[in-house]
């Protein structure tokens, strides 16, 4: 039977490859996407969908109570991605992280109450358990996050279960690792490190460059969302990881080897403050659901590479406001020393 879904943060990255998705893979949903439009969220992420007749967008934020009330009107289900998300930025600036991740959640959920959702998807991180220094973290694991970001993410998830708790909204977590893939904005390490080796300037690693995360491809995130939404058991969260475990470093050489770069343009900067060393998951969980993830690895990183190496009219136009914001985080860490 059709669904209407509303899905915050749809302009984003992973948020826009999830629309695509679910006007793709389900003729008889109709979607509508509610964003603010901040500086990762662009309307030309939506670009295949936009003119779909079963897509609505509304420019709005999470933390705006009519806004949220208008979009969810008549909504079954809900897929909330809206949050600001980069480490980095957190740390500088955590303001927009306590009121969007934490409060914007809250107005989210306090909403679905209202309106009485059949299911409500909170989009968490693997980053809310903080750094696993050996072994994976299953869905029992305690929060410990790090950075204002994950702490701001941690609180969300929380709210999101207290709402199943109390209320009984009908919440299910996923708790995703790093992800990577096309129109991810340029501040994360993949796409960042790519447009700095196609201009030749050097790929600022930061400490030693041995941290290592797990790896997600976003066709494979946007699936097992997709498994979470529809089979998964509410009140519950689903840990979704890559399988992909590599250092920052091994994947700043797969970027270089992909451009015929040479390594010599790695260059150690000093370390973000608090810096996790490693992120790993247990998706056993996920896994009796049915999901697995397809990506190779080195295949679906050379492909993103190449997507932004051919797409520079994605990138030009916010490629100044990156390197500025870049250097004010680089001068800020080196200060503090
Ligand atoms: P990032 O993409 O910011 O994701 P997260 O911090 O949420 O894991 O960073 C991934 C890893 O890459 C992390 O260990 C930090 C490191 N990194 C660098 O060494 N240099 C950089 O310029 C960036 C953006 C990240």
């Amino acid at each position: 039977m059709g669904k209407s879904v509303l899905v915050t943060g749809g302009a984003g990255f992973i948020g826009s490859h999830f629309t695509e998705y679910l006007i793709q893979q389900y003729l008889d949903y109709e979607v509508r996407v509610l964003d603010a439009l901040t500086y990762a969220g662009r309307r030309e992420n939506l670009a295949a969908v936009d003119t779909h007749p079963r897509f609505t967008f509304i420019h709005g934020d999470v933390r705006d109570r009519s806004s949220v009330q208008q979009a969810m009107q008549g909504v079954h289900y809900v897929v909330h991605f809206a949050a600001e998300t980069h480490v980095d930025r957190s740390i500088l600036s955590p303001d927009a992280f306590i009121t969007t991740d934490v409060y914007g959640t809250f107005i989210m959920l306090e909403t679905a109450r209202q309106v009485g959702v059949e299911r409500f998807v909170h989009v968490s991180t693997d980053e809310v358990y903080g750094s696993a220094e050996q072994g994976a973290f299953t869905e029992q694991s305690p929060l410990q996050p790090s950075s204002p970001y994950a702490a701001s993410k941690a609180g969300a998830d929380l709210l999101a279960q207290a709402y199943h708790r109390t209320y009984g909204v009908p919440v299910l977590i996923v708790r995703p690792s790093n992800t990577f893939g096309p129109r991810q904005y340029p501040e994360k390490l993949i796409p960042f490190f790519t447009l700095r080796a196609l201009h030749d300037e050097p790929l600022p690693l930061y400490g030693d460059g041995q941290q290592r995360r797990d790896w997600l491809y976003v066709h494979d995130h946007v699936r097992a969302i997709d498994v979470v939404l529809h089979k998964g058991q509410v009140g519950e969260a689903y840990n979704i990881a890559g399988g992909n475990e590599r250092t920052n470093i091994e994947v700043s050489r797969l970027i270089l080897h992909t451009l015929g770069k040479p390594e010599s343009l790695i260059q150690f900067v000093e370390d973000r403050p608090g810096h996790d060393r490693r992120y790993a998951l247990d998706d056993s969980k996920l896994r009796a659901l049915g999901w697995q993830p397809q990506a190779d690895f080195e295949i679906a990183l050379r492909q993103t590479v190449l997507w932004y190496a051919q797409h520079r009219e994605w990138w030009q136009p916010i490629l100044q406001e990156q390197l500025e914001y870049r250097e004010f985080v680089e001068q800020w860490y080196a200060q503090r020393q």
